[in-house]
This record gives C-alpha cells, structure tokens and sequence, in this order.
C-alpha cells in the first residue's frame, strides 16, 4: 500500500478544534498517518471557518497554494471540512475545482464514508442538514492533559450578524449518558480536564424532551452533577454561555460542584441596549451586569470572560462609549474583541448604516486598551496567592518552565520538567503577574486524584 499521510489545519473555534480531533481519530483508524507539514501529506484537510471575512480569506489562500501543488501532483487528495464548506458548499467546487471533498460540520463523524466516496473517484459535497452521528472512534487529542466534549451541536439563536446558525444547523444535544460514558473514558486514558462544548451550551438539553410536569428531561447543571461523580476527573469546563438563558441555577451548581471551575465565559457583545436589542441578543446590559453580580455573590474569585464586537451597523460613538464602560465596571478577566464583519445571508449585513474601516479599527484599538486594563486590574489579585495550577504543557519559549491554568483559567507558568509535571495539579506562589498570565514558584505537588 503506498503511504497515506494526512495533514489537518484547523481554523476557528473550539467547536472546530474539536471536530478535527474527532476527524484524525478517523484517519488514523483508517491507517493514515498525521504529518506536520501539508507539503508532506498526502490528503490534506483544512477546517475552515467563516465568522468574519478575514477568516474565510484566509482559507482561500489556504487552498490557492494546495491547488497548485495539486495540479503537478494529482494523487494529492485536497478536502475542506467546516463553516466555509458549508457556507459555499457547491460554489467552492467552482472556485477551486481541484478540491476531491467539501463537508459542513455536521458531517464530521461521517469522514470515512465521504472518504470513501471520493476513492471510488467522485468529487463529493456534503452539505445537507443530518443528525449528528455518535461518533464510536477515538479522537486524537493534542492534549493529553485536557479534553475537549461537544455536548450540544448547532445554534436556534438568530443574532442578526451572526453566521453560524446558518453553518451549524439546528440545536442537537448528546445523550447524556453517552457524554458520561466519553468522559469515564477519557479519565481511564489519564485525562484530568474536560471542557464542555456548545456554542450556546445553556441551551443544552432544551431538545431532549420534557417530564410530565414541563420541565426539561435534563439541562445543563443536571449534565455537570452527572459527570462531576466521574471518579478520578479532576477538572470541569464549559463553554460558551449565553446571557440570555444564564440561570442562577447554574451558578449555584458551579459553586456546589467542587471539580466545576470557578470560570464563566458569557459573551455581551455591546454594552448598549439599542445595538443590544438589533443584535436580537435578548438581554439588557443592566441583565447582564445582574448576572455577574449574581456570580459574584456566589462564587466572588471566578474569573469571567466575554466576547464584543464594534463597529456594529448604526453604532454611534456614544453607543460604543456604552461597551467602553461595561468593560471597566464589570472587570473582565479577559475579552475576546472583534470589529463587526459583514456576513453572507445575515441580516445586518443587508442594513445600509454600515460603519466605515477606520472608525471600526479606532473602537477596536480603544476597547482593547480597556480590555487590557481590565485584565492587568484583575490579575492583580494574584500576587502573592497560592494557585492550583493543572500543567498542560512545556512553556514554547522556555523548555525550564511548564505551563498550565489556574483554576480560573489564567496562564501560567512555573519552573519544572514536563516530563513528570504533565497533568499533574501543583501549588503555586504567584510572583510575576501580567495582564493575561502568570508565574511564579511551586510549592509541592498534591494529589492528582480528587
Ligand atoms: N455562541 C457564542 C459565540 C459564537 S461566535 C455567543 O453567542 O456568544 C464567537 C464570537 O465571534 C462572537 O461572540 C462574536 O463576538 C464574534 N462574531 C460573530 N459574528 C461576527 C461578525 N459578523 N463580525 C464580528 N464578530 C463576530
Ligand atoms: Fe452566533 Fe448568536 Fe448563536 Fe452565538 S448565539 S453562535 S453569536 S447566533
Ligand atoms: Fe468559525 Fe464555525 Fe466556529 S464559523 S467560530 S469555526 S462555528
């Protein structure tokens, strides 16, 4: 058999870095081989994404340069899997023809069979809405500390610029005994961490049925006290919570749970009600600062993180001045920052009070002063404190020093081999604090089993 060497590119979002996992664990279980280089390979697969305009053209350079190595080699079998394949589906073929495989994500799991297809000599497109198989093949994880779980596929929210409904398809949530039974597994292999996926994770469960008093079979805090008792997982994630459907039920279950950490992800997008309301978000910022109240009440250390866009269509300076402000008063430990970025087939790229480049690029630079403010004013608080840290990884830049989370979520770094740190939960005294990570020394290593 000649070789078969495969290399992924993975763009986007955790939900995608999670599907291409699951997509090697196909290759490999099909006998192919990952290969670092794509020049190397003899499939390549990009995993494209499309949430703004610079991302989607990304990919086409991407392709631009495999296409051509394609046409002096044409054994090479080239596939785009992901948002940009399911945006343009069909016209992707027309505008790289050499590609063998276009797939939306909801076709994943399905790689073995589409590549199947393509062997028998078929360029295939794979775009129609499916129930999301339960995937029976292992993933092949980049960590090995840390593990990514989707729990609910798709999105039902309609925000107005937003194109991932459109590429992710309707809400599916997993059986929640086969999410269990996938975390009792990844703990077996060594796993300490497990990260709940769902682009709108509240949501989860809302389409697995009701009981006969209306309530819902299962949600989100009912998945997170199921897998808590899974023996020997030490850490719990989730990702990403909407404003919207945030419950105080789950915070109290977050702060009940001792393995759920003391971290939410819980986007506003705009610190304005007016851009709130075109946005079709759902909620007030005076909701949402109610809510971190709530959090803070209860679990008054977590760490919370957000997403905001600017330059939204019609946002006015004072509009944006209204995002400028929530960020000071809430004190995030850190934000995700985007300038608005009209999209294929959504709404408020149709609208024409569009705001031009540069005063999108004025409001993005001046939010990010703040978000770095915000964040070098929360990590303050470190200094000088004693932070359980779950090492992941040997720090890039420094093969002396390791790294990995607090609790909260905040990088950090400390001396030591990775060889016998890796996954293991250290003590550390925080000596060195900077906006979005940390380090310090270890103190000494507690048990890796709670
Ligand atoms: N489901 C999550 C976010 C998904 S997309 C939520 O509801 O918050 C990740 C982030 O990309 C969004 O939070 C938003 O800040 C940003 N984003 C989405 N569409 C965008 C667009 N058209 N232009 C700029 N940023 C966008
Ligand atoms: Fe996009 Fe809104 Fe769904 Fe988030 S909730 S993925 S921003 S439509
Ligand atoms: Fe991008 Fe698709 Fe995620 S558009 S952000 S990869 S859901």
């Amino acid at each position: 058999m000649p070789d078969r060497r495969y290399h992924i590119t993975t763009f986007g979002c955790q939900m995608n870095k999670a599907d291409s996992e699951r997509m090697a664990g196909i290759l490999d279980h099909l006998g192919w081989q990952a290969v670092d280089k794509p020049d190397d390979a003899d499939l390549i697969l990009y995993n494209t994404c499309t949430i703004r305009d610079n991302a989607e053209q990304k990919v086409y350079s991407y392709l631009g340069r495999q296409a051509g190595r394609k046409r002096d080699n044409p054994q090479l079998t080239l596939v785009v899997a992901g948002c940009v394949a399911q945006q343009e589906g069909e016209r992707l073929l027309r505008r790289v023809p050499e590609l063998d495989l276009v797939m939306g994500p909801q076709h994943a799991n399905r790689l073995a069979d589409l590549l199947e297809q393509v062997f028998q000599g078929n360029q295939v497109v794979a775009t129609e809405a499916v129930d999301i198989l339960e995937d029976i093949t292992q993933a092949r994880r980049e960590s090995a500390v840390t593990a990514w779980v989707n729990v609910i596929y798709g999105c039902n929210e309609h925000c107005t610029y937003c194109v991932v409904p459109q590429v992710r398809g309707k809400e599916q949530s997993r059986d929640p005994a086969a999410i269990q039974a996938e975390v009792a597994q990844l703990v077996s292999q060594g796993y300490k961490e497990v990260v709940l996926l769902g682009q709108n994770i509240d949501a989860y469960g809302r389409d697995l049925g009701t009981r006969p008093n209306g309530r819902y079979q299962v949600t989100l805090p009912d998945l997170l006290e199921l897998i808590h008792d899974t023996p020997g997982l030490v850490r719990i994630r989730f990702a990403t919570s909407h404003p919207r459907y945030f419950t105080e039920r789950l915070i109290r279950t977050c702060a009940a749970l001792p393995k759920v950490c003391e971290h939410f992800h819980i986007p506003f997008q705009s610190g304005d009600n007016e851009i709130l309301r075109a946005m079709q978000r759902g909620y007030t910022h005076e909701k949402y600062r109610r809510i971190i109240e709530q959090i803070r009440v209860l679990m008054p250390d977590a760490a919370i993180s957000a997403d905001a866009i600017v330059g939204f269509p019609g946002e006015t300076e004072a509009q944006f001045e209204n995002t400028l402000r929530l960020v000071a008063d809430i004190g995030f430990d850190l934000v995700n920052t985007a300038a608005y970025s009209p999209r294929p087939g959504t709404p408020a790229a149709t609208w024409a009070d569009q705001i031009p480049e540069a005063i999108k690029q004025d409001r993005l630079q001046r939010l990010n002063h703040q978000v770095g403010l915000a964040a070098a004013g929360r990590s303050q608080r470190y200094w000088g404190r004693i932070e359980e840290v779950l090492v992941e990884e040997v720090n890039p830049k420094d093969p002396q020093q390791v790294m990995g989370r607090t609790r909260t979520n905040r990088l950090t770094f400390l001396p030591g081999q990775i060889e016998t740190l890796r996954g293991q939960l250290v003590q550390v005294r925080i000596d060195q604090v900077r906006p979005f990570s940390l380090s310090g020394e270890p103190l000494a290593l507690s048990a890796t089993h709670l």
